[in-house]
């Protein structure tokens, strides 16, 4: 079975790529360099939606896209699709520098937040998409080199560190990313029976 993968992050390919070809037998993942739509979508799916069908248009092969983001309980789950973005560019320092300023005054017990994930997966046969919530809080500080974005101000729940100081397999075996991908793999062995 081969499914392309439409994204242009490094990051979300390796990260995807790993957990994906371990869970589901003869997968091949195809990257995709085609044209990146406009994600103008008002939630996770509509984002995800719009680039899996960009690809399937482009590629007429199944094509998978994860839309994904930091959704914090006190701003009321923003930055959320706007996570990329939230400081105005594509500047991950400056965003995380703006959301430990947001929460500077913001006691531990409320600085509950979470990662989200959701994958669309758009081919011949129709529409799927699957959702993954990893719980944590911010952190006071950024901490920890691994991982991406939010990572290093991001502490999962049942740890005192960031997802940043976390062996990338661990967070691999657990994050938003990888529970939204364990039900996909579920869905693709399924089918694939
Ligand atoms: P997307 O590429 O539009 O899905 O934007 C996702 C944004 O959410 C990224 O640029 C990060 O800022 C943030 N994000 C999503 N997943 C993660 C993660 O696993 N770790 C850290 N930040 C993440």
């Amino acid at each position: 079975m081969q499914i392309v993968l439409a994204t242009h992050n490094v990051h979300k390919v390796s990260e995807l790529g790993a957990i994906l070809s371990a869970a589901v037998e003869g997968l091949e993942l195809l990257g995709y360099d085609g044209p990146e739509p406009v994600e103008d979508g008002t939630s996770y799916l509509e984002n995800a939606l719009i680039k899996a069908r960009a690809a399937f248009a482009h590629t007429g092969l199944p094509s998978m896209a994860d839309d994904s983001g930091i959704a914090v309980e006190i701003l009321g789950g923003s930055p959320g699709i706007f996570s990329a973005r939230w400081a105005g560019g594509r500047d991950n320092i400056a965003n995380r520098r703006l959301l430990l300023a947001q929460l500077r005054d913001v006691v531990e017990e409320h600085r509950a937040a979470a990662f989200v994930c959701t994958i669309a997966l758009v081919g011949p046969d129709g529409e799927a998409s699957f959702t993954g919530i990893w719980p944590g809080r911010v952190a006071f500080e950024e901490q920890g080199e691994h991982g991406f974005g939010y990572d290093p101000v991001f502490i999962p729940e049942g740890f005192e560190v960031t997802a940043a100081e976390l062996d990338p397999e661990v967070k691999n075996s657990m994050s938003h990313r990888a529970l939204a991908l364990e039900q996909l793999a579920t869905y693709l062995n399924a089918i694939a029976n």
